[in-house]
């Protein structure tokens, strides 16, 4: 790198902090969290708000820098947002949720925070994800910390409680995956991830392994045992059932269907005409592979979504040799999947028909924007910890220089359209929260890798990976295997 070019980045970077500073969140004089977006020339809508999921790369930032009281707060006023009983109301927040989102109102010349369960959001919309990355976050603060007593604490093993409850209460489904609505996640709009998204799955049980070292008070012997139950059922299903390589795509193609009974191999009664394996054939490198974005009754959706995979890395649910295959995926396939600007939140994009039907005709989900196939900056933090995870870091340092010539300059877009992603998205804030800490958390983990175990698990235990390896022992892939 030249001289003047580092300048420019320092700046950039510089610029980055001070963007990241301007959208702290007081309450009642104190840090509590970030706003999504803090960019005074557009309307905020719920902008101007700080979202669950949104503030996970800003703490993860913050721990780092030792700015830990930040951290701290937003965990014990969201929990308190949480409720402790059971809605009477079918339109009230179940027992357990975490909110989207919550704002500082003023309430009688005090200020309060008011929650937003997706009640006011566009769509109604559940915020599921909300308690796992809670919980996630709950675990990150403690690895860096170093202190439990606030894990510990009456309130908080009560709120972790809460939140396994509702994840592993009795339902209708009988599978090991949670069963959501469409926008239960990242892509808070209909996007046809109703189902068993990916996105869900991984960040279950990426929260199950942070509720399992967390849960240690008496009494909380049931919910543990709950977790070690779950676990590897999981673990497999996902392993097994959602992957996609050559290998596998070939047994799928060749499936027989209506097949009934216990000796059943196409478990879901998948029909091969329903999947694009003409393009997969020609997409799929010799040596790469994915999870599928979602695996239910006579359906495989193969769209590759980012957000799950580069999760499923980290908290090691993929095994090494898929997460290998994931990150070759990437490499070979980079134009589709990073382009101009890392990294596109899932491809490829719905398109004709399928677009209208399936997004209900959304204008801000047209091909390859938004949801639909955009790129957002903020998934470079996960392709960085995934790198480091998986010693591909060169992939990680490329993606951060390809951001870097224009985030500051673009003034730090919430996401981009197109192919390549060289369009600033269309309806897409500036000084979008996440993409600022998207791109410094990138650069911090690359600096320092040590800081990798904030987010990442270690290998399973032997007996979950046994248990899972089970389930995987009837498959057709080499990658399931670790
Ligand atoms: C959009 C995104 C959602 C994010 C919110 C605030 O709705 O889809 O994931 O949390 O904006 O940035």
């Amino acid at each position: 790198m030249q001289l003047n070019e580092l300048g420019e980045t320092e700046n950039i970077e510089n610029e980055a902090w001070q963007a990241l500073e301007n959208s702290i969140l007081y309450y009642q004089g104190r840090p509590v969290g970030t706003l999504a977006a803090y960019d005074p020339s557009v309307e905020a809508l719920n902008y101007d708000q700080c979202f669950i999921r949104d503030f996970v790369s800003s703490a993860l930032i913050f721990l780092i820098k030792g700015r830990t009281d930040i951290v701290r707060n937003f965990l014990e006023e969201t929990l308190k947002l949480q409720p402790k009983e059971k809605a009477l109301d079918a339109y009230k927040p179940g027992r357990g949720l975490i909110p989207a989102s919550f704002k500082v109102i003023s309430s009688d010349g005090e200020e309060v925070l008011e929650a937003d369960f997706g009640e006011h959001a566009i769509a109604r919309v559940t915020p599921v994800d909300s308690c796992l990355w809670w919980l996630i976050l709950l675990r990150a603060y403690v690895v860096a910390t170093n202190d439990y007593s606030l894990a510990y604490q009456p309130e908080f093993q009560k709120g972790i409680r809460l939140i396994m409850d509702i994840c592993l209460a009795n339902r209708f489904d009988m599978y090991p995956t949670l069963l959501v609505p469409d926008g239960a996640c990242m892509i808070d709009r209909r996007m046809g991830i109703y189902g068993h998204p990916l996105e869900i799955q991984v960040l279950f049980f990426t929260a199950l392994r942070a509720a399992r070292e967390l849960l240690v008070c008496r009494g909380n012997e049931e919910i543990v045992e709950a977790i070690d139950n779950r676990l590897p059922l999981l673990c497999g299903h996902i392993r097994q059932h959602y992957w996609i390589d050559i290998n596998r795509l070939n047994a799928i193609y060749r499936f027989k269907s209506e097949e009934y009974g216990k000796a059943a191999v196409n478990l879901f009664n998948i029909y091969a005409d329903s999947l694009p394996y003409y393009d997969l054939d020609k997409w799929l490198p010799k040596k790469g592979g994915y999870l599928a974005g979602n695996v239910g009754p006579s359906q495989l959706d193969t769209r590759f979504f980012s957000l799950g995979n580069l999760m499923a890395i980290v908290s090691d649910l993929a095994t090494e040799k898929q997460s290998q295959a994931i990150m070759n995926l990437i490499e070979k396939r980079w134009d589709d999947l990073v382009g101009d600007m890392p990294m596109k939140i899932c491809f490829p994009a719905l398109e004709h028909e399928e677009y209208r039907v399936v997004t209900g005709c959304d204008p801000k989900n047209i091909p390859w924007s938004y949801h639909n196939a955009g790129s957002w900056p903020v998934l470079m933090w996960m392709l960085a910890a995934a790198a480091v995870k998986t010693k591909r870091t060169s992939l990680a340092e490329k993606a951060i220089e390809i951001a870097q010539s224009r985030l500051g300059e673009d003034e730090w877009p919430e996401y981009y359209d197109g192919k390549k992603g060289r369009l600033i998205g269309k309806q897409a804030r500036k000084y979008q929260t996440w993409t600022i800490t998207g791109y410094l958390l990138a650069k911090e983990l690359i600096a320092n890798p040590a800081h990798l175990p904030l987010i990442s698990f270690d290998k399973l235990p032997a007996e979950v990976v046994s248990k899972a390896c089970e389930l995987e022992s009837n498959s057709v892939s080499p990658y399931l295997s670790r």
